[in-house]
């Protein structure tokens, strides 16, 4: 096989870019497979839109179901997003026995399994390098740069839209609803964004990580998730004081040894990040994930985790590798998940342990420290450190704790009595802290 003829279906932001790659590294790219990837058509919905790139009339469909079924169609790429068609999609295409590559993130968190098995069953394979980290190869990394490792943990930053707003936050001292409006103008931030900022997106791309990492799927429902919406200038400014910087960071690492010994906690929520650690100093709309291997030790992973150009690169690099398997027939050599742990769990999270930072509004008279250490006292819970800011007007006052490694569970309790207090007012803030230290 010296030619692989593809449909692209999508051709929005990923589908155009993946068009203009070929385009402009096609040569490059047939030299260095001996196999030439031939763009025979491209699925859109609006044949009027007008678009960036610029792609050839006469590849462009509104029918992805008679391009898939094509038998002169050797192999597809799924670039339509969401998850509905999407899925029907990859299912037609894997049912033909057709390969496909995809950079869908959603699809492969939340089908991943059932679609995996169905390539299997048609002798196929599907590929989705491009749905974690856009431009960073993290899938290749995980199901074969570190084969030979166990992995303690992974840390990662994993959107850059959130990224993005807190380091403008951090920067400026803004809000978060002024720099998510400029964001949104920039073209950082989709008008609708809570995929982004709720952090479903990292959210997805943290299963589909911990799931390669550990050997057995992790749906999203299994996964604590927690967006930026809440954060403030003051959080960002007082965690700075403490020599931290707040990040929307995905955790994937053994629960503590309080709950079960094989259990894994998997999250995505705003944590307090050591300024010390390199993770601190990944800025504006890059990724970064930091890996452990048993064997191998640290490692570490930047790039561009989004945009047209640098997912592009990850979707034409599965490309490669789909068409090497057909050439070589060998659809089955690296197979998009091999499950290795029976009894792999993922540990309640309000079971899972960690230091937090908690801010508190409080009335500022005598007293009312010992009343709210008396609560984290009786919950087992250890202060690290105590700041109260000087300079705020009125009588009320911001109280910032920093405690020990303490459950969840613990913590929202005595949270829960430190609010009934008739010396704390407002909703207090609490935000897991990251010391990297097991
Ligand atoms: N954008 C990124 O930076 C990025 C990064 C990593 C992964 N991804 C993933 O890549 C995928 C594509 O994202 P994108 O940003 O390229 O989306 P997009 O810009 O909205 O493009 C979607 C494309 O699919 C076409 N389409 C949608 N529904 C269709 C249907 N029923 N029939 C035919 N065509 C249809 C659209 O046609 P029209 O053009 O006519 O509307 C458009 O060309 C998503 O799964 C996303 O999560 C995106």
């Amino acid at each position: 096989m010296g030619k692989v003829n593809v449909a692209i279906i999508g051709g929005g932001t990923v589908g155009g870019g993946v068009y203009q790659a070929l385009k402009k590294n096609g040569r490059l790219i047939a030299s260095r497979l001996g196999i030439s990837l031939s763009v025979r058509s491209v699925v859109v919905r609006d044949l009027q839109k007008t678009r960036n790139v610029k792609i050839a009339k006469k590849l462009l469909s509104t029918d992805w179901k008679s391009v898939v079924e094509d038998p002169k169609i050797h192999l597809v790429i799924e670039l339509v997003g969401g998850v509905r068609t999407a899925k029907q999609i990859v299912k037609k295409a894997l049912a033909l026995g057709k390969p496909v590559v995809t950079a869908n993130k959603a699809l492969i968190s939340e089908f991943g399994e059932e679609l995996f098995a169905l390539a299997d069953e048609n002798n196929t394979n599907l590929y989705y390098e491009a749905s974690v980290a856009g431009g960073i190869p993290i899938i290749k990394v995980l199901r074969e740069g570190l084969i030979g490792n166990r992995i303690p943990y992974i840390y990662g930053i994993l959107n850059g839209t959130c990224n993005y707003i807190l380091t403008r936050m951090k920067r400026e001292g803004s809000e978060f609803g002024g720099v998510l409006e400029d964001a949104q103008r920039l073209g950082y931030a989709e008008a609708e964004p809570s995929l982004d900022v709720d952090g479903i997106d990292a959210m997805h791309k943290a299963g589909i990580l911990g799931s390669l990492a550990h050997g057995f799927w992790i749906p999203p429902e299994q996964i604590h998730v927690e967006g930026i919406r809440g954060i403030s200038p003051l959080d960002i400014q007082f965690s700075e004081q403490l020599g931290y910087t707040i990040k929307l960071l995905a955790t994937i690492k053994p629960a503590k040894k309080t709950s079960d010994s094989c259990a894994i906690q998997i999250s995505v929520c705003p944590t307090l990040v050591p300024n010390h650690h390199v993770l601190a100093g990944v800025q504006d709309v890059f990724n970064a994930i930091f890996i452990g291997g048993d064997i191998v030790g640290e490692t570490l992973y930047y790039g561009r985790g989004a945009g047209q150009d640098a997912t592009a690169s990850a979707v034409v690099s599965d490309l490669a590798d789909a068409a090497l398997d057909l050439k070589h027939d060998t659809h089955n050599r690296i197979p998009p998940f091999v499950p290795h742990s029976e009894d792999g769990i993922v540990a309640p999270w309000e079971k899972t342990v960690a230091p937090f930072y908690l801010r508190l509004n409080v009335v500022d008279r005598p007293g009312t420290m010992s009343k709210i250490t008396a609560i984290l006292a009786e919950s087992n819970i250890g202060i690290s450190s105590i700041i109260q800011p000087e300079g705020h007007e009125g009588d009320m006052v911001p109280l910032i704790l920093m405690v020990h490694d303490a459950s969840i569970e613990s913590m929202n309790h005595a949270v829960e009595l430190i609010r009934k207090l008739k010396v704390v007012r407002g909703i207090p803030k609490v935000i897991r802290v990251e010391n990297f230290e097991d």
